[in-house]
């Protein structure tokens, strides 16, 4: 099986990712760390423990950074997730609390614990790796690896023409991430932009999870408001929930490798820049880059049909 922390920001696509983690019977879920994106670190963790007790499971939280290494360029997205981060349903508070390691310390301790074990999947801004990595530099050579639901490489961005949400929310922590010399995975707006979650998907999953089902629906249809108005979809992105996917079946996508850089000023920031075809001058920007990897191609039912799984 394969040993998971989640790095999370939840939100309700986090959510799905959440629950697929919790649930597939080749994860073994070590625990979630939460960041400030989708909300403020505060809710993310609550949300984080909210659903961890929806599930009826005993899964740590750590609870992370709450501002970008650097500044802030955007308010918390209300629209696309709701106030509360979860379509505004407005859940009880939590009886479960975090633990009192920190996400950076929680993932550093784990990654020595299990080295080479460790698939460290990260789908909010990247603070919490970029502070483990500062804390314990030799964490490259022991994770086995790092997927990552953010950027695009060959495709539009989200929040400006060239940027996606998790990236330009701490372009300075991701540039840090991606110049690390530890394989890291883009799983990013080029695949995610391809695989629509219907609303009948999620009626099936009310009806045939009577723990999380109803809840994970009524989410979903908020997301997919936000969705179906801006992008014109019957549904929403699986944007979070493939990261997941990618650790346990990584033959749903297709890969390209190349050196990868963000863009941390300017018109670009956010922007992931991978060398696809390789930089035939030298030029500083691109010197001791690792390669990484960036899925571009995805089989969309194949997708659907792990989450369908995992939620059912
Ligand atoms: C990413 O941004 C967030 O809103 C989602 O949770 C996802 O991680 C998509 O760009
Ligand atoms: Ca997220």
């Amino acid at each position: 099986s394969h040993k998971m922390i989640l790095d999370t920001d939840p939100g309700i696509d986090d959510a799905m990712a959440i629950f697929t983690a919790m649930a597939h019977p080749e994860i073994e879920l070590l625990g979630l760390t939460t960041t400030f994106g989708n909300v403020s670190v505060a809710q993310a963790t609550q949300n984080a423990l909210s659903l961890v007790e929806m599930a009826g499971l005993d899964i740590p939280v750590a609870q992370g950074v709450s501002t970008p290494w650097v500044k802030a360029l955007a308010p918390f997205p209300d629209f696309v997730h709701g106030a509360d981060g979860f379509g505004n349903l407005d859940l009880e508070a939590p009886k479960r609390k975090a633990v009192s390691s920190s996400a950076a310390e929680f993932i550093v301790e784990q990654v020595n614990r299990y080295p080479h074990e460790i698939s460290l999947v990260a789908v909010g801004p990247l603070g919490n790796l970029a502070t483990a990595l500062k804390l314990d530099p030799s964490i490259t050579s022991k994770v086995k690896q790092v997927v990552i639901m953010g950027g695009a490489i060959a495709t539009d961005g989200n929040v400006s023409p060239v940027a996606e949400a998790n990236i330009l929310s701490d372009p300075h922590a991701a540039e840090k991430v991606m110049a690390a010399h530890w394989p890291v995975v883009i799983v990013g707006l080029d695949v995610t932009h391809q695989v629509v979650l219907s609303p009948e998907l999620f009626d099936e999953i009310r009806d045939n999870n009577p723990k999380v089902g109803q809840f994970m629906h009524d989410a979903a249809e908020f997301y997919t408001a936000f969705y179906s108005s801006v992008r014109h979809i019957n549904g929403c992105y699986a944007h979070d929930v493939s990261a997941v996917a990618y650790v346990v079946e990584p033959d749903i996508f297709g890969t390209e490798s190349g050196e990868v850089c963000v863009a941390t000023e300017g018109v670009a920031i956010g922007q992931t820049i991978m060398s696809r075809y390789g930089i035939p001058y030298p030029l500083n920007f691109w010197e001791d880059r690792p390669k990484q990897t960036a899925c571009m191609t995805v089989d969309d039912q194949r997708l659907i049909t792990l989450f369908k799984t995992a939620l059912t």
